[in-house]
């Protein structure tokens, strides 16, 4: 995987034959711009927003939009991932027919990966598909969130049960958009910027272990552009996640299992900082399974710890960890299946570990972290 493709990417969409570009920085205002007033005359026109997006970034769009603005509805949910639910999605279906949506009107969601997935679902299955766009406002929407293809609404609590294939007509990368960002929100993001530098290994890796986050922790415009690219070189190879696109799963059976134990203790946890730990964790289980370097073991905590306190994990936890890692949908046959990192740039997916493998990954985890 290679981190070095420079923006705007084509990504062609296997089976599909649909094709989108992720834009960056000035040319995304600019393209932005000439699309609002290219948008067809006669239809409405939808831009789904949450009350921060709507509040913080909204505004910035407003000059772009002025010339069109008749034919454009704003459409706004409740922050969080309560709104990326069946309920919300018909909800704004039945809220688009009243305003007259057609075939030919067209979705913008302006938001973080919420609005993205929510929206994107929406635009998915709305007369059975009409164009929308992504323009992402949270750093996580903009590395990972916002490309790819695959919207989602929740199932009661179960995350991402129900949802498509369904690739935006282009992205639009703004990252002036990160200035109104909680440093929360951020930091939580890093998780995934991190995991994007270990998939990509090689230079992008370098830059990521090496920057030195400044209070604000918004990463410099070329380091979001070569995560985007990450991410877009993965999807672009394995659109459905058939083989490849599951590398992007990196800390995430861990992550995964223990933000649903926070979820569940009432504490909830942030994805991006609970990947983050999972980074940890699955690498000292590649210590043991696929000989990850103790060297390579440490630079991995070393640059964790830097976004957040690793908290130490107890025995007792272990079979809880181990029962939310059964329910992981990247397992079969009963096999919990994880993706571990054998070298920077190197990943296997599909590796089977039991929970004597978890257990001796959770001891090195508490040792180091
Ligand atoms: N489809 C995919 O491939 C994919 C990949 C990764 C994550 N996701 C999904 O993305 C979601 C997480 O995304 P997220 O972290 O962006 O969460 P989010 O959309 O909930 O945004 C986080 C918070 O930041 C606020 N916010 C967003 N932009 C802002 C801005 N510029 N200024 C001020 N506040 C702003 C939001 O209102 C929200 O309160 C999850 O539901 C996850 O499942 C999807």
């Amino acid at each position: 995987v290679s981190a070095l493709v420079k923006l705007p990417i084509a990504l062609v969409m296997k089976n599909k034959n649909a094709f989108y570009s992720v834009f960056f920085g000035n040319k995304a205002r600019k393209k932005l711009g000439e699309l609002f007033q290219s948008l067809p005359q006669k239809s409405k026109h939808f831009i789904l927003v949450d009350s921060h997006s709507l509040q913080h970034c909204y505004p910035n769009l407003l000059e772009l939009e002025a010339r069109i603005s008749q034919n454009i509805e704003i459409l706004e949910v409740n922050p969080g991932e309560k709104s990326k639910s069946i309920a919300t999605a018909e909800m704004l279906c039945k809220v688009m027919l009243e305003l007259q949506a057609d075939k030919h009107s067209v979705l913008f969601n302006l938001g973080g990966g919420v609005v993205s997935d929510l929206g994107g679902f929406v635009a998915s299955v709305f007369k059975r598909g009409i164009t929308y766009y992504n323009v992402p406002t949270s750093l996580l929407a903009m590395i990972d969130a916002s490309v790819g293809g695959k919207t989602a609404v929740n199932a009661g609590m179960y995350k991402n049960q129900i949802g498509t294939f369904y690739p935006p007509k282009a992205v639009f990368v703004l990252p002036e958009f990160l200035e109104t960002l909680p440093k929360k929100e951020l930091k939580s993001a890093w998780g995934e910027l991190i995991k994007h530098g270990l998939i990509s290994g090689g230079i992008f890796w370098d830059e990521v272990s090496k920057t030195r986050l400044h209070s604000s922790f918004i990463p410099q415009d070329d380091l979001i552009e070569k995560a985007i690219a990450v991410k877009v070189a993965v999807v672009k190879k394995d659109p459905y996640e058939e083989n490849l696109r599951k590398v992007l799963n990196l800390g995430h059976t861990f992550g995964h299992a223990f933000e649903g134990m926070a979820l569940n203790s009432k504490k909830p946890m942030p994805h991006g900082i609970a990947v983050a730990i999972g980074l940890c964790v699955e690498s000292c289980i590649a210590y043991y399974k696929l000989g990850l370097t103790k060297e390579n073991l440490a630079v991995v905590f070393q640059v964790v710890k830097r976004i957040c306190v690793l908290p130490q994990i107890e025995n007792t936890q272990v079979p809880i960890l181990w029962q939310f890692m059964l329910a992981d949908k990247k397992n079969a046959e009963g096999e919990v299946l994880t993706v571990l990192l054998s070298d920077f740039g190197k990943v296997e997916w599909k590796v089977p570990i039991s929970i004597h493998d978890l257990q001796l990954g959770i001891t090195l985890y508490n040792s180091l972290a």
